[in-house]
């Protein structure tokens, strides 16, 4: 076996948008009391939907990653009851059943050891011939540190820090070993070349390690890095760091603002304006013609969230329960039990005052005329995963109207239902949106970071030929941290919907 050759130039044609699917599990997004729902956990549903999304070219498939079911008032919570299997073991599977799509494992920087996560991902991207890809995030709530022996959780700025260091490290590890590392044939004297292998070291605030990689270069060179994280302090570390961002900006004036604000941070951080890729989140309710989209946008919101989530939702704001309210009636006139609100024990957002934020939505509501669950659907519609919703050829024209403004590199695309929830994506969007020139009509190679038009990774300085006792990831994670720290405080950072 060789080490693979770096490709010299990317291949990806202008402005053609890469979808991304993102398998959910069971939450606010999902479509799951209906006879055509099938498994959120049985590998069969994750293998047909993985296989229809390469049918429709896409370029990745994602996992998200949740430690811990959400409690609220003592409950698991009802809005987010999601299945999610390990990422990295069901992203091997269908390694196997998959040939070209990218497999990109969420994965957490605050309860993970660098080493050990880099060395699970690297794994991944051989055994997937180059395909695998990590979504780095560093988690929004305290009660995951509970599953774990050290318990206890960073505060946001020091989050960051650590995933800095945390993703430097990683980046040493994948680079660590020469393209010739290994012999070529078996004459060579030896099979491995130890002054190919450069140790990594790292001493900092938050751990210490001294590490030689066992692996060496993936076909792509390493995971392809994606980033989801909104706060001042995200989006510079995914300047600094990411190759793609997954956004949660997909409304066309939102994403453009965003696509605005990542180049301005990506260009400060010394990279080129296009290093990183932006892919939205969303989700598409779609239909021949706009009225039977209309119907049918209609039917899956009733399915989404039902009257029981719509009183949960509630009762995370007003920090109490809620027995009694009427589902159907107008948004309850008590005071909330809290000063602020705490969602489900701190996922999404935390802060808000919840006199004032739970008095405005009474009002909001009362002038549209919106009973509960009219208003709590709506407010799910609004986050993450906004909806595209109209018949296929007129969504394929707003989709062509993002490619054309370069708004977006792509969308993360939820389905609402499982498995079949691609099917007519593939079968009448996706030829739309061909006719119209803005999606591919083959996959441009046969890795990741082929099918997104990335570069081949520059981390070399990060990694191989790092003298021992070197520690510049801690001294330039320490001075990131230190400034991320002011501008979050002074962004004042904004509350987001919190039905994920
Ligand atoms: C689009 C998107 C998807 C996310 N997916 C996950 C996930 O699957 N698991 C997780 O623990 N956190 C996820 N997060 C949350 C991140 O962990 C991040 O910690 C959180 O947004 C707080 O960082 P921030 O203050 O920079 O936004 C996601 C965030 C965004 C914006």
């Amino acid at each position: 076996m060789s080490a693979p050759v770096a490709p010299t130039s990317p291949a990806r044609p202008s402005r053609q948008l890469q979808f991304g699917v993102f398998f959910q599990g069971v939450n606010s997004s999902t479509v799951w009391n209906v006879p055509e729902a099938g498994s959120q956990t049985d590998f069969e549903s994750f293998r047909r939907l993985a296989q229809t999304a390469e049918r429709g070219l896409f370029a990745a498939f994602f996992l998200g990653e949740g430690l811990r079911l959400r409690e609220h008032l003592g409950h698991v919570h009802d809005l987010d009851v999601v299945g999610r299997p390990d990422a990295q073991t069901m992203l091997a599977a269908l390694a196997r059943v998959t040939t070209r799509i990218g497999l990109v494992a969420t994965q957490n920087t605050t309860y993970n050891d660098p080493a050990d996560l880099a060395h699970r991902l690297h794994s991944l991207d051989l055994i997937s011939g180059g395909r695998a890809a990590w979504n780095i995030v560093t988690t929004d709530n305290e009660w995951t540190g509970e599953n774990f022996r050290r318990g206890g959780y960073l505060d946001h700025a020091d989050r960051y820090t650590h995933a800095e260091a945390f993703v430097q490290t990683a980046k040493r590890v994948w680079s660590s070993w020469g393209a010739d590392a290994i012999a070529a044939d078996g004459r060579a004297p030896q099979w491995l070349d130890r002054q190919g292998i450069g140790p990594v070291h790292h001493e900092g605030e938050h751990y210490t390690v001294h590490y030689i990689s066992r692996l060496p270069r993936s076909p792509q060179g390493r995971p392809v890095l994606f980033q989801a994280g909104d706060s001042p302090t995200g989006r510079d570390f995914a300047a600094r760091q990411a190759d793609v961002v997954f956004s949660a900006h997909n409304a066309l004036d939102d994403a453009l603002a965003f696509r605005k604000d990542i180049t301005e941070r990506t260009v400060e951080a010394g990279r080129p304006a296009d290093a990183v890729k932006i892919m939205p989140g969303t989700e598409f309710v779609l239909a021949p013609t706009p009225r039977e989209a209309e119907e049918k946008l209609e039917w899956v919101r009733s399915h989404q969230i039902g009257p029981q989530q719509a009183i949960a939702y509630l009762e995370q704001f007003w920090g109490r329960a809620l027995d009694g309210v009427d589902p159907e009636g107008p948004l309850p006139d008590i005071a909330p039990a809290v000063d602020e609100t705490d969602v489900t024990r701190g996922s999404g957002f935390q802060g808000a005052k919840a006199a004032e934020l739970t008095a405005a939505w009474r009002r909001e509501a009362a002038e549209k005329g919106q009973n509960i669950l009219q208003f709590v659907r709506e407010r799910s519609s609004r986050g993450a995963s906004r909806t595209f919703s109209g018949s296929y050829a007129d969504v394929a024209d707003r989709l062509a109207e993002y490619s054309r403004l370069g708004a977006v590199d792509g969308f993360n695309i939820t389905p609402w239902l499982i498995p079949s929830g691609l099917d007519d994506i593939v079968n009448h969007l996706v030829p739309e949106l061909q006719e119209r020139g803005v999606y591919p009509t083959e996959y441009s190679g046969d890795t990741l970071r082929e099918h997104l038009g990335l570069d081949w990774p520059d981390d070399e300085g990060a990694g191989a030929g790092v003298a021992d006792g070197t520690d510049s990831v801690d001294s330039a994670g320490a001075a990131i941290g230190d400034r991320a720290t002011r501008e979050d405080h002074d962004a004042g950072r904004a509350p987001q919907p919190a039905i994920t």
